[in-house]
């Protein structure tokens, strides 16, 4: 066990770069699995999420080497159909196997996620979409198990957008027999990136992006050849880390386009972000000016960066409202951030933020990936010294964050705990 140690108060300043999106390399390297032959996925990011992945790869038969940033999988011998539950309780996306082997096998297994830190997070959606292009989906012993010799297409309105439903329905549809539609389908960036990849694997994809996805089902996919996008997600929580410590930082592949709801609320907040090509610079402002979030599916408001936002918010002039629309317990944050001297109260699905002059360090225990970034971020503006442990959270999906934090000019490190 390790955990990270910040003295705050040093405005963060120079150039980071962003590493490639977690949530779009997993159902990339899970899509390696539709078709044999050698896939090649660069900028692939190092994070306990992807070994995760790599992981469960190597155990469905394909195999799997890193170059780099690069990885190379074969999965012309793809045999197991089991995604075991010791991986998928560990990582919710493990999940994503169940379209691809089911497509491509005929058959999958795959063990229920159950519950996490920020809510109950069903599949039934999943399910219901293979069911209606032909899938018998069973319970047994906490395993899904799916059947169908070929899947068919269907036109398939899902009560609510998920991304992870849409990732999986539009991956099994590629090999399906006749035309899928994806109605009320999630948007996300990382569904546009996966769609990409997956055209350039031959399948035949239009309007992903939107909330209408069509699928032409094809015979057969080749090997993909990809290079994963940057993170929004780590840009964002860059963003908030030069506001909150008044610092002035360039960060290099922020993807502004898909990060607007974000900079139009830290620009509301009195952060000041200029675009230059590829770089942003985010400079903080004297004073933050408080405002209310909702956070909704693309391009609303990403409940990815709920928490760190709140940790913005926290120093803020007034008081905020900070409304968490997508799960129903993403507040685990909360409790944590009291412990700096954050005044926070907690109505149902919305939290009030009044903001302080200063916070305060203190040892606090991270809960969940994004909850551990507020904590960081909360950290890095303190009086003194945070201890943060638990970190391994922050492992699932932070590149290198100590590091690249230091490069800035914060005093932060990584102990054994
Ligand atoms: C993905 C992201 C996660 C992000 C989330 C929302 C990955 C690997 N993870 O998670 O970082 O926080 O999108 O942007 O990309 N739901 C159902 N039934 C289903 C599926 C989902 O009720 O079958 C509900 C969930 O409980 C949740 C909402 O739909 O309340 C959205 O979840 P979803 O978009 O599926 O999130 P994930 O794909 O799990």
């Amino acid at each position: 066990m390790e955990k990270i140690i910040i003295e705050g108060g040093v405005p963060l300043k120079g150039e980071v770069s962003i590493s490639g999106a977690k949530n779009a390399a997993l159902p990339l390297l899970f899509a390696t699995l539709l078709a044999p032959g050698v896939h090649r996925l660069c900028n692939v990011p190092a994070l306990r999420d992807i070994d995760t992945a790599a992981s469960l790869l190597q155990i469905m038969g394909a195999g799997v080497e890193r170059d780099g940033d690069c990885f190379v999988i074969n999965s012309d011998r793809v045999e197991s159909l089991e995604a075991p539950y010791d991986l998928v309780r560990t990582m919710r996306a493990s999940v994503l196997v169940l379209g691809p082997i089911l497509a491509r096998l005929g058959h999958a297994r795959v063990s229920l996620p159950g519950g996490c830190a920020i809510g109950a997070r069903p599949i039934d959606l999943h399910l219901k979409g293979l069911e209606a292009m032909g899938a018998t989906i069973s319970l047994d012993h906490g395993y899904v198990e799916a059947r169908a010799d070929r899947l068919r297409g269907a036109r398939i309105y899902s009560d609510l957008p998920t991304v992870g439903g849409t990732e999986n329905l539009m991956m099994a549809a590629t090999l399906a027999q006749g035309t899928t539609w994806l109605e009320n389908a999630a948007c996300e960036p990382e569904i546009l990136e996966l769609a990409n990849a997956l055209i350039g694997m031959g399948a035949q994809i239009e309007g992903a992006g939107t909330d209408c996805i069509r699928i032409e089902g094809v015979e057969q996919l080749r090997p993909m050849d990809y290079r994963v996008m940057p993170d929004r997600i780590e840009a964002g929580t860059f963003m908030i880390a030069a506001a909150m410590t008044k610092g002035d930082v360039c960060i290099r592949g922020a993807v502004a386009e898909c990060n607007e709801a974000l900079i139009s609320k830290l620009r509301e907040a009195g952060v000041s972000i200029e675009q230059k090509g590829d770089l942003l610079r985010v400079r903080g402002p004297e004073t933050i000016k408080s405002v209310n979030i909702r956070t909704r599916t693309y391009p609303g408001f990403p409940t990815d960066m709920q928490a760190q936002f709140m940790a913005l918010m926290c120093l803020a002039d007034g008081t905020s409202v900070i409304s968490e629309r997508v799960f129903e317990n993403r507040f685990m944050h909360v409790c944590e951030l009291q412990r700096l001297g954050a005044r926070i109260n907690i109505d149902g699905h919305s939290s009030t933020v009044t903001g302080v002059t200063q916070l305060l360090g203190a040892p606090v225990m991270a809960t969940d990936l994004r909850a551990s970034a507020s904590l960081i971020l909360a950290g890095l503006a303190a009086d003194k010294t945070t201890e943060i442990s638990r970190i391994y959270h922050l492992d699932r999906g932070y590149e290198r964050i100590e590091e690249k934090l230091s490069a800035l000019g914060a005093r932060i490190k990584r102990v054994p705990a």
